[in-house]
C-alpha cells in the first residue's frame, strides 16, 4: 500500500519524499547567498539518464547551479553504471581525479546508482577511495538530500545503501536535459535474471508506477511543449499497473494525450511482446512504428543458456508477426557476442538474424563477466581473442547493412521532428526520423521543435539529406 497524503505540484507525495522536501529547505538555508555549483557525472542507460535528471532537480531545489567546469563545484555526483566492466575502470579513474578537487576545494563527492549496490564495489571504494563523502544506492536516489544535509551538519561520511526493493517516489522535482523530448520511467527493476545480467541484483524486483502518475506526468509535459515521450522500463512490456491494466493500456492511453507527437519505448522483452501490445503500436499513431527487439544471441542454445526463454525461431517469428501486423515497421536490438560457451557456429546463428532482420540500428556488446550472476560462474568461458574477433565481424556486417537500409529511404517523405541546427553546418537543421535516423536539411529556424514532412534526397552512412516537402 502506497501512503498519499501531500501534494507536491500535482504529484500526491507521500511521507518520506515530504520530508526530503524539507531537508531540501534545510541545504538551501545551509548555502544561502554562497553562490554553490554541482556537476554530474552519468554512466549507462536512460534508465540512469532518467534517475540522474531527478538528482539534478533535487539539487537544483536546494539552490546548487549545475556546471560543466568540475574544478569549480562544490559538490560532484557520479551516478554509475554496473552493466559492463568498462564502466568500473572509468568510475575508478574518475574518482581518482576527484582526490586533488576534494584537498584543494573540499568539495563534496557522492557517488550513487547500480554499482553502489555492489558489495565489491563499495569495499573498494572504502579502502581505496577515503576521501568519498556520500555512497547512495539505487532504493535510496530520493534520500540524497537527507543525505547532503547530514554531512553539511555533522561532517560525517554516509553510506546509504539498502538491498531492500525501494517504493515508487512520485513527486521527486526534476530537471531535464531537453525541451522537446523526455524521458519517463514507467516502472522500475527486473524479474527475468537473464543469467549475463546484473540489473535484477542491483535494481530489485519489478515495481510499477501508477498509470494516473505515468499519465498525470506525461500531460503536464505536453502542456509545457514536449512532443516525444519515451517510456522506459528494464522490461516495459511486463508493465503492471493494477486491476488489469498493462502495457498496451498504457499505450492507448498515452497516445491520446493532446500535444504529445511521439511515443517511444524501451526495452521490451520479446518473450512478453503479446498480441495486445502489436495491435496498440499498430493502433496508435503517434506510437512510432520502429521496435527495439533485444535479441541477444541468435542460437538456441546460447539463448537457453542465457535464460531468455525463446528460441532463434521464436524469435523470427515474432519478427514476422509484428511485419505482418505493422506496415513498414523497422526493428532495433541488443546483441552480446562471446558469453560463455558460445561456439563458432552458435556466433553465425547470430549473424543469420541480423542477415534476416536487417535491423536498423544494432546496440554491440561484448560478453562482460559480472559477479554474482550465473554467467560469471560458467566454465566455459570465451577467450577475449575470440570474443573480440567476432565483435568485428558483426560489426562489418552490420555496417554493411546501413548503407542498404538507407537506401531505401530514398525518394520517401518522412515526418521528422526538428531538434535545432546541426553541429557541422550551422546553415542547417537536424531532426530525427520515426525510425530514429538523422536527417539534416535547410530550413527556418522558426521549424525547430515542430514535426514536419522531409522528402529524403541522399543518404550518408551516419545521417539522411533531406529537403522541404
Ligand atoms: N555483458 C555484455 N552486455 C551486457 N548487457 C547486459 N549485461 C551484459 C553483460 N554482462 C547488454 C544487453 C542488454 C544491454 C542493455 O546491455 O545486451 O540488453
Ligand atoms: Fe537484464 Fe534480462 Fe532484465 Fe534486461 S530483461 S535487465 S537483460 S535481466
Amino acid at each position: 500500500m502506497r501512503k498519499c497524503d501531500k501534494n507536491k505540484g500535482d504529484f500526491k507525495v507521500n511521507n518520506e519524499i515530504e520530508q526530503q522536501y524539507e531537508y531540501m529547505k534545510k541545504v538551501s538555508e545551509v548555502i544561502k547567498n554562497k553562490n554553490f555549483k554541482y556537476s554530474i557525472y552519468t554512466m549507462g542507460c536512460q534508465l540512469n539518464e532518467n534517475d540522474s535528471e531527478k538528482i539534478c532537480g533535487m539539487l537544483e531545489q536546494m539552490g546548487y547551479v549545475k556546471t560543466e567546469d568540475v574544478s569549480s563545484s562544490d559538490i560532484v555526483v557520479f551516478n554509475t553504471c554496473c552493466v559492463r566492466e568498462n564502466a568500473e575502470d572509468k568510475l575508478f579513474g574518475k574518482i581518482g581525479e576527484m582526490k586533488r578537487l576534494k584537498e584543494e576545494k573540499g568539495t563534496i563527492i557522492a557517488i550513487g546508482g547500480c554499482m553502489m549496490q555492489e558489495k565489491h564495489i563499495t569495499k573498494k571504494i572504502h579502502e581505496s577511495y577515503p576521501y568519498v563523502d556520500i555512497l547512495f544506492g539505487t532504493h535510496t536516489l530520493h534520500k540524497l538530500p537527507e543525505d547532503i544535509y547530514m554531512l553539511l551538519q555533522e561532517k560525517k561520511k554516509i553510506d546509504d545503501i539498502i538491498d531492500i526493493d525501494g517504493e515508487v517516489f512520485e513527486g521527486l522535482p526534476i530537471s531535464r536535459n531537453d525541451n522537446i523530448k523526455a524521458s519517463v520511467t514507467i516502472m522500475y527493476g527486473c524479474n527475468n535474471f537473464c543469467s549475463y545480467c546484473i540489473v535484477p541484483y542491483v535494481r530489485g524486483r519489478e515495481r510499477s508506477r501508477k498509470p494516473e502518475d505515468i499519465l498525470n506526468e506525461i500531460s503536464k509535459l505536453a502542456k509545457s511543449g514536449y512532443k516525444e515521450i519515451t517510456l522506459l522500463g528494464q522490461n516495459v512490456n511486463s508493465y503492471n499497473g493494477g486491476e488489469g491494466y498493462t502495457f498496451s493500456n498504457l499505450l492507448y492511453d498515452v497516445n491520446k494525450i493532446e500535444g504529445i507527437e511521439r511515443i517511444r519505448f524501451v526495452s521490451p522483452h520479446p518473450k512478453d511482446f503479446t498480441d495486445d501490445v502489436i495491435c496498440a503500436i499498430a493502433k496508435c499513431d503517434k506510437v512510432c512504428k520502429t521496435i527495439h527487439l533485444p535479441l541477444q544471441a541468435g542460437s538456441s542454445i546460447v539463448l537457453k543458456a542465457m535464460n531468455r526463454k525463446y528460441t532463434k525461431d521464436q524469435y523470427l517469428a515474432l519478427a514476422n508477426k509484428i511485419k505482418e501486423s505493422i506496415p513498414n515497421v523497422v526493428f532495433s536490438t541488443d546483441i552480446i557476442v562471446g558469453f560463455p560457451g558460445e561456439t563458432e557456429e552458435d556466433f553465425e546463428e547470430t549473424l543469420d538474424v541480423v542477415r534476416k532482420i536487417k535491423f536498423e540500428q544494432v546496440y554491440m556488446f561484448i560478453y562482460s563477466r559480472r559477479v554474482g550472476t550465473p554467467g560469471d560462474r560458467m566454465e566455459n568461458q570465451i577467450p577475449e581473442e575470440i570474443k573480440h574477433k567476432r565483435f568485428d565481424r558483426l560489426k562489418a556486417l552490420v555496417e554493411s547493412q546501413i548503407a542498404e537500409n538507407n537506401q531505401k529511404y530514398i525518394g520517401t517523405i518522412q515526418k521528422v521532428l526538428v531538434e535545432g541546427k546541426s553541429k557541422n553546418n550551422e546553415n542547417m537543421l537536424t531532426g530525427r526520423t520515426d525510425s530514429n535516423k538523422v536527417v539534416v536539411f535547410e530550413g527556418q529556424d522558426e521549424l525547430i521543435h515542430r514535426v514536419i514532412s522531409l522528402k529524403v534526397i541522399s543518404e550518408h552512412m551516419w545521417y539522411l539529406k533531406g529537403k522541404l516537402a
